[in-house]
């Protein structure tokens, strides 16, 4: 099998309707990019996948959908205007701004990627450079009214935790989970999707006894490195990493992150932290509440340690469409495919007809895809021959495809053919359903 290169991905994305570039017809905005109709479809998949995983199929979990915008001493009681910030180089010579840490050269003495010029860091300093995107509320562009884009979901699950506890009535140790854009002003965007200003992140906080912490960490690491595996990402393009002390975060006292190796090499997909008390201590100062959990069976009341896998969307579908990329040599020719799992797939089903210039195969095809609509994610298509829509449904990663052909119309029977196999089975219309849910659903 040939090499998964990221130019071929971005290309399937644009050619098939996964990904645009944002604005594209005014030249485009760097680092930014649009969900086309196949997109969505992924994206929202992904997004179901995870919080069917996560709260519908767990005893211990809450959602939340919390508002982007926050009271803006959220952020200073987050560490996150002091110390959400990357230090940050400009080059005398050529007078691009580089990240310090990104820099290839000797402890002082740098070289610029760009024009190769020495950069000596104790003439120039690194200066910080904060990653938060601000806004004014209001009509006026005053100090007043600053506040910023989120640059993390997780600070919205904290503010919210005792309304949480009081209007579910919910005992540690329990976790809530909620989805939603972050944003953040980075410096170096880049690998398509994979890193950019604006993105979705999946964020879990999960309260704990202090003294469990520890387990539950592990715990939250070895469910979190399972749900990719279980949506068909290969495992050994998957693997841990644990952060070393002066790696961490400063809220962290450790962490995980769970990698896949991109064509531009292994990089986060996902991290797990154990943030200790930090955030609930943090704000409990800030706002003056009082923040404890009074544990019945314990008989004390204490600040609960936080376990937070975070994820973002984008990467995680980044991931899912390069492990699912496939080509293969069929009679003479390179089929493309897209492996997705079955939960991941944008379109489950495909229903084609043979003929397009037959009305009575057409009205068949239609009446089919009409009578499946209601349990699947079904496409109708005549736009080209068989041949042609197969390689397209394969290129998209539907799973099933639905043929009506001539024979059709008489036996009342149709050819469901397999993506993966390609085999082909002849099934009755009346057990269509029945058969495809076993497939697809
Ligand atoms: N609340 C903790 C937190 O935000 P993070 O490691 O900064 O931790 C968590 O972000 C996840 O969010 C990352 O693992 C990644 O999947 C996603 N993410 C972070 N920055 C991103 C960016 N600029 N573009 C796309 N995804 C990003």
């Amino acid at each position: 099998m040939s090499e998964t290169t990221m130019d071929k991905i971005v290309s399937l994305c644009k050619r098939r309707g996964f990904i645009f570039p944002s604005s594209e017809i005014y030249g485009g905005l760097a680092s930014t990019w649009d969900y086309g109709p196949l997109g969505v479809e992924l994206k929202r998949n992904v997004k179901q996948a995870w919080w069917r995983a996560v709260v519908h199929q767990r005893e211990d979990m809450e959602g939340l959908d919390a508002a982007i915008l926050m009271h803006p001493d959220v952020w200073k009681a987050s560490g996150h205007v002091d110390g959400f910030t990357d230090a940050l180089v400009d080059c005398k010579s050529c007078k691009k701004r580089f990240r310090a840490d990104h820099l290839p050269g000797e402890k002082t003495k740098k070289t610029c990627p760009e024009c190769k010029a020495v950069i000596d860091l104790e003439k120039n300093p690194p200066r910080l450079f904060n990653l938060m995107l601000k806004t004014y509320l209001g009509p006026v562009e005053e100090q007043g009214a600053l506040t910023y884009m989120r640059p993390e979901t997780a600070q919205g699950i904290f503010v919210n935790f005792s309304n949480v506890v009081n209007s579910r009535h919910r005992k540690i140790p329990f976790g809530i989970a909620q989805i939603g854009k972050s944003f953040r002003n980075e410096v170096t965007p880049g690998n398509f999707t994979f890193r950019t200003r604006e993105f979705e992140q999946m964020e879990i906080e999960y309260f704990v006894n202090p003294d469990q912490a520890h387990d539950w960490y592990r715990d939250w690491v070895d469910q979190r490195f399972f749900w990719y595996q279980q949506l068909g990402v290969r495992k050994e393009k998957l693997r841990l990493r644990e952060h070393s002390r002066d790696e961490l975060a400063h809220y962290a006292k450790a962490c995980t992150d769970i990698e896949y190796q991109f064509p531009f090499g292994w990089s986060e997909l996902e991290g797990i932290a154990n943030r200790g008390d930090f955030d609930l201590k943090q704000h409990a100062r800030s706002s003056g509440k009082d923040l404890t959990y009074f544990d019945q069976a314990e008989g004390k009341r204490y600040l609960p340690y936080v376990i937070e896998p975070s994820g973002g969307v984008d990467r995680a579908a980044l991931a899912f469409l390069v492990d699912a990329y496939r080509e293969e040599e069929v009679k003479g020719s390179t089929r493309i495919v897209l492996c997705l799992h079955k939960m991941l797939a944008p379109f489950k089903v495909a229903v084609l007809p043979l003929l397009k210039k037959r009305a009575d195969i057409v009205e068949m095809a239609k009446k089919i895809r009409n009578g499946l609509q209601n349990k699947f994610v079904v496409k109708y298509d005549d736009t080209a021959s068989i041949g042609k829509l197969y390689r397209r449904q394969d290129e998209i990663g539907t799973v099933c495809c639905v043929t009506v052909d001539v024979q059709s119309l008489e036996d009342k029977k149709v050819t469901v053919r397999d993506r993966d196999t390609m085999e082909q089975d002849r099934i009755g219309v009346e057990s269509l359903e029945k058969f495809l849910e076993k497939r697809v659903a």
